[in-house]
């Protein structure tokens, strides 16, 4: 059989190079080759591909005094088992010569023999040369982040630019919302610690409870009858926002893969329906999926939010939930491939995308209803940006700045409009939101 070690290391490279090289997303990555790891190294080649699409720029910046030519594009992949060698020898706990042996002979499982002696040889080089210790020259390679994403940073977050960059590298908890038809958030934790698993919950999000260590959902007890899901607590402020005052007819305008939604359905109550949409048919399978294992139900649709002529019934909602498509910035830290894949003129199509929902929903509000605009990016012009221009253009909108509880504040910084929370805050991925109320006339 062959060496399992080096087959690990062969596939999260062709993993890495489909982000790098292929523009595939690193969930889609993933899940297209990971049959081929053996099951007791799983963890190690996911973290081996994080890792490495992670700490993209510095391990590049290494390559580049490593190797006086680029590789062939052809050989991409060579160039990505190479930074993979590089940061198992700066970031992971396994012997340098194992990583090292390992490394290399995955390049023969790659097919790439007369490549494997270079590889060798920059490894081996890089740990006599002490590399690492060297200060990094350019800010792409200090920040692990494109020049363009960094700048906005800075730009929108003159004071927390470093800190959110740093909190975008780290590694991210699992967080749990307990259901509350079936316990609170503190019953929960409890059943955690009756199987021996740690736990936190977090003042100002009820639902939310942080594990200690993360695990599969099978270790979860009631998962598959819905007493849990999980979610970030950050995404758990949501649903607890718009329901606070108690709509029963509600609108979630995009709603797959279906987080928000079952939160929605679990606090929503007697008389309560919700409609949840989404343009991606089949992202929607996730919204049913969801739903069945919560044994709760809604009327889900495949629909363009931007065109409500094609699917809106003429009766208004009470409340409206627009998680919008946005660059996911504030959760790069679980999809470090964002980082590579979103370019800087992404932003201004999607704002203008952010907008167009936004005027297109409008309508279908009751006058008195509330409007949560969220998204999960940290960019301003995704975020108040959106919010600012829209509550320009019409008269009949206005902020609802009201919290849903007082705990929450301390998450949260308030924007022009909306309140943002930053990646890395209380250990949650970073949002923003902003409600709208329809004035009365
Ligand atoms: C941030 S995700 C929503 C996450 C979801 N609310 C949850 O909590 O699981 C944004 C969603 O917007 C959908 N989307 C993008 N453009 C849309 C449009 N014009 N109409 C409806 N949905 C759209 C995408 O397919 C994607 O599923």
């Amino acid at each position: 059989m062959a060496n399992a070690g080096a087959r690990t290391r062969a596939v999260a490279a062709e993993v890495v190079d489909a982000v790098v090289s292929g523009g595939q997303s690193l969930d889609a990555a993933i899940a297209e080759r990971e049959a081929r790891v053996a099951p007791d190294d799983r963890s190690l080649f996911r973290m081996l591909c994080f890792g490495t699409l992670r700490n993209h720029w510095q391990l590049q910046h290494w390559i580049g005094q490593l190797i006086d030519r680029p590789l062939k594009k052809r050989d991409s992949v060579v160039n990505a088992l190479l930074a993979i060698g590089l940061f198992q020898l700066t970031d992971m706990r396994i012997p340098d010569h194992a990583a090292v042996s390992q490394t290399v002979e995955a390049a023969r499982q790659l097919r790439r023999p007369k490549l494997a002696g270079l590889l060798n040889a920059c490894l081996r080089r890089f740990g006599r040369e002490n590399l690492s210790a060297q200060a990094a020259t350019t800010d792409e390679a200090r920040w692990n982040h494109p020049q363009w994403l960094i700048e906005r940073l800075r730009n929108d977050w003159p004071d927390d630019w470093e800190a959110i960059l740093d909190a975008n590298d780290a590694r991210a908890p699992m967080w749990l919302r307990a259901n509350s038809m079936r316990q609170s958030a503190a019953g929960y934790a409890a059943r955690l610690a009756a199987v021996d698993k740690t736990s936190e919950l977090l003042d100002g999000v009820p639902d939310a409870v942080r594990l200690a260590e993360p695990c599969g959902v099978e270790d979860l007890p009631g998962f598959l009858d819905g007493d849990v899901s999980v979610q970030d607590a950050a995404a758990q402020i949501a649903a607890r926002w718009l329901m606070a005052t108690g709509p029963k007819r509600v609108l979630d305008a995009c709603a797959a893969p279906g987080g928000k939604s079952g939160h929605l359905l679990e606090l929503g109550g007697e008389g309560f329906a919700l409609t949840a949409i989404d343009s991606d048919a089949r992202r929607l399978e996730r919204v049913r999926e969801n739903h069945e294992r919560l044994n709760l139900a809604a009327t889900i649709t495949a629909a363009d939010a931007s065109n409500p002529k094609d699917w809106w019934d003429g009766t208004p909602f009470d409340a409206i939930l627009l998680d919008a498509p946005c660059s996911a910035t504030g959760v790069i830290r679980r999809h470090p491939d964002i980082k590579l894949l979103r370019r800087d003129s992404d932003i201004d199509t999607l704002s203008a995308l952010q907008g167009a929902i936004l005027s297109a929903l409008w309508p279908l509000l009751a006058p008195g209803g509330r409007l949560l605009y969220v998204t999960c990016s940290v960019l301003a012009a995704e975020n108040n940006g959106v919010v600012q221009g829209f509550l320009e253009a019409n008269d009949d909108a206005a902020e609802d700045a009201v919290l849903p509880n007082n705990n929450i504040r301390d998450l949260m910084r308030r924007k022009a409009c909306g309140y943002q929370v930053l990646p890395g805050t209380a250990e949650m991925d970073g949002f923003y939101y902003a409600c709208l109320v329809k004035k009365v006339s």
